[in-house]
């Protein structure tokens, strides 16, 4: 049965197709697929974290329902990315505790404090923006369940990066203070954003046989590079600029290249040691905790309406 399920496998791989949650996968492919997919849900959720900082301070009306509605479409992610990992076998209550137990990953770029209003578009322009970069490629990964949720996503994203950039646009067409904060939030988002693609490709331990699984369809460093060409354009409509002079379009390689990123600061902040990290681990736990009710609810409530079915 292995050596058909293997064969079958090898074949649907091969053929550019889509694995299912019943059909039969190597081990390896599972565990790659459930640790990429839980480090993003859990990314998602704590990623609401930086932004809700700013939900009770959004200058207008306007820009805190936007800012609220954008928040809560983090959390619609995180939920549909933890039900693709389920489907994977295993349990949200599991992952969860990964989570908070401070055992899991989750992305680099939600370590970093939001100290002014201007973060609020930094963060949409630059981090969504890179979020898209990397997951639109994600929308044909070889797991049915996770490509399918990305396609929603994505498209999400995609209104979450124009939401950050007209913030930016609003603030570098404003007054000279207010062009200063977008300058200044733009250039402390700009190289953790470059951080969110991974590792350089030579350091990536993953990459290699996520790509011959189709799951990644581009390495780090290549997406990396088209997201700088990307900035590079959309910085000039800002009235903006990139805090990196290196970055130049290599004629021979026909790829952007962009300045040194300090890698070291990157393992700090995966080894825990970034600036929130366990500030967000710790609001967490928080929410999870202070949650119990509703989910104790919420088995009571499906409880009920089982036994009347039943009845
Ligand atoms: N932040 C935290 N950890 C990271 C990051 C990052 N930016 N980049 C890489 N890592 C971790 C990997 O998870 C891996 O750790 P592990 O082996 O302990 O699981 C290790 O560093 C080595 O990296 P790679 O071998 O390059 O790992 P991988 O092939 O999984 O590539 C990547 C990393 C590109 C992030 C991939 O997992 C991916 O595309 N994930 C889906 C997208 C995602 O999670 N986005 C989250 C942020 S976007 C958002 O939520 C708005």
């Amino acid at each position: 049965r292995e050596a058909a399920g293997q064969a079958y496998f090898d074949r649907i791989i091969s053929e550019d197709s889509r694995i299912e949650p019943r059909d039969w996968m190597p081990a390896a492919y599972r565990k790659t697929l459930l640790r990429q997919i839980s480090q993003h849900a859990h990314s998602e959720i704590i990623g609401m974290q930086p932004e809700a900082n700013w939900i009770t301070r959004a200058p207008s009306l306007k820009r805190k329902s936007i800012l609220m509605a954008k928040v809560q479409d983090e959390a619609g992610h995180g939920l549909y990315l933890y039900s693709a990992a389920e489907t994977l076998g295993q349990s949200r209550d599991q992952m969860m505790e990964d989570l908070i137990a401070g055992k899991a990953r989750y992305s680099s770029i939600f370590n970093y404090p939001t100290i002014s209003w201007a973060d609020m578009g930094a963060i949409g322009w630059l981090v969504d923006g890179a979020a898209i970069c990397n997951q639109v490629p994600l929308c044909r990964a070889s797991y049915g369940p996770y490509g399918r949720a990305m396609v929603r996503i994505c498209k999400e994203e995609s209104f979450h990066q124009r939401q950050g950039f007209e913030i930016l646009l609003e603030l570098s067409n404003g007054t000279p203070a207010q062009k200063q904060m977008a300058q200044d939030a733009v250039n402390r988002w700009y190289a953790p954003s470059l951080m969110m693609f991974g590792p350089p490709d030579d350091d990536s331990p993953n990459s290699k046989q996520s790509m011959a699984w189709n799951i990644k369809r581009f390495s780090n460093d290549e997406l990396r590079s088209r997201f700088v060409g990307m900035m590079v354009e959309q910085v000039k409509v800002l009235g903006l600029t990139l805090p990196d002079k290196d970055i130049r379009f290599n004629e021979e390689t026909k790829k952007w290249e962009h300045g040194p990123l300090d890698w070291n600061e990157f393992k700090e902040v995966l080894a825990g040691r970034g600036p929130c990290n366990s500030q967000r681990i710790e609001r967490r736990r928080e929410a999870h905790e202070n949650g119990a009710w509703v989910r104790e609810a919420a088995v009571a409530y499906a409880r009920k309406q089982a036994e009347k079915v039943n009845a």
